[in-house]
């Protein structure tokens, strides 16, 4: 395995940055989580975009344009690829502050610092496919807007870990947030969906979420089978008398939620409408891939 930091590739062991990391000392920095599937990149310049428009909402100057990354995150996914013989992948993409002085200013910090770590993908137990997850309400809240937005995907996730604890606590596999209005925003690292009456609903990124990946390439996929499809906000009520629940994000696709705070969600089971979108998910995957190979298959 070998890991990008700033311009060079490095193994796994040797892969260190400093410990005046604004990133490290601060959560000061942003980052994506990606997969590739079958060695092509899921929605890259989706991902891509929200890394910049995240560290434009930080001031924080990426020391590449949006073209160098491209390539230089394509050009280290294929190197990991061939080294560990995968074909399938998860990336992780980081810029932060760099290094700085023990100081919060961000003046200190001259340079940004881009690491990629590209590792095998760690799936949730098959399990939670079939059965479905058990999911608490949090007691921590998803912080508003105008705290620190969760809109964007900065390495402050202090607030999610808290929740991520509680849930573990009781014996939960995920969390549910509520923002401080008491309105559904999302799970611990994953986007919140019901059913109800053959509706698919989701919380407005205005409630305070981070808008996934995933969550809007099934909102378009739901379209495409002609389902209905709301941004709307959601409530305790809608949770409770909800048809079906899920939960969607680059690892877990789309996972079931069948228990809410030891409430049954619909039948207790996975619902049909979950079934059927994580197939139709599943059966679009290639349609979003940027292949690691392109030249090659370009010239061929
Ligand atoms: C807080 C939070 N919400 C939702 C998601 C799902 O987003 P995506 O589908 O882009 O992975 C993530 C993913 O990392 C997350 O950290």
């Amino acid at each position: 395995m070998k890991i990008y930091i700033d311009g060079k590739l490095y193994p796994k062991e040797e892969a260190k940055i400093s410990v005046y990391d604004h990133g490290l000392l601060y959560g000061d920095g942003v980052f994506e989580g990606i997969r590739v599937y079958r060695k092509g990149i899921f929605k890259l310049d989706e991902h891509l975009q929200r890394l910049y428009d995240s560290a434009k909402f930080i001031q924080l100057e990426i020391p590449m344009s949006f073209e160098e990354m491209r390539k230089t995150l394509i050009d280290v996914v294929r190197i990991n690829l061939e080294e560990e013989d995968m074909e399938d992948a998860y990336i992780r993409l980081l810029v932060t502050r760099g290094v700085g002085d023990l100081g919060i200013d961000p003046r200190k910090c001259p340079k940004a610092s881009v690491i990629i770590i590209v590792d095998k993908i760690q799936l949730y137990p098959k399990e939670f496919y079939e059965n479905g997850l058990k999911v608490i309400i949090s007691s921590w809240r998803r912080p508003p807007v105008f705290v620190l937005n969760p809109r964007v995907k900065s390495l402050n996730y202090l607030n999610n870990i808290m929740a991520k604890i509680e849930a573990n606590e009781a014996g939960a596999q995920e969390a549910i947030m509520l923002d401080i209005n008491g309105h559904v925003s999302e799970c611990t690292a994953d986007n919140v969906f019901i059913v109800k009456d053959n509706v698919l609903m989701t919380p407005p990124p205005f409630v305070g979420i981070l808008e996934g990946i995933t969550r809007n390439t099934v909102m378009d996929l739901a379209k495409e089978i002609g389902m209905k499809v709301e941004e709307r906000i959601l409530d305790l009520k809608d949770i409770f008398t909800a048809d079906e629940m899920f939960l969607t994000g680059t690892a877990a696709e789309i996972v079931p939620v069948v228990e809410v705070a030891g409430r049954k969600i619909g039948t207790g089971k996975p619902g049909p409408w979950t079934k059927k979108l994580l197939e139709t998910f599943r059966a679009n995957i290639d349609r979003f891939l940027t292949p690691v190979y392109q030249e090659e298959k370009a010239r061929a």
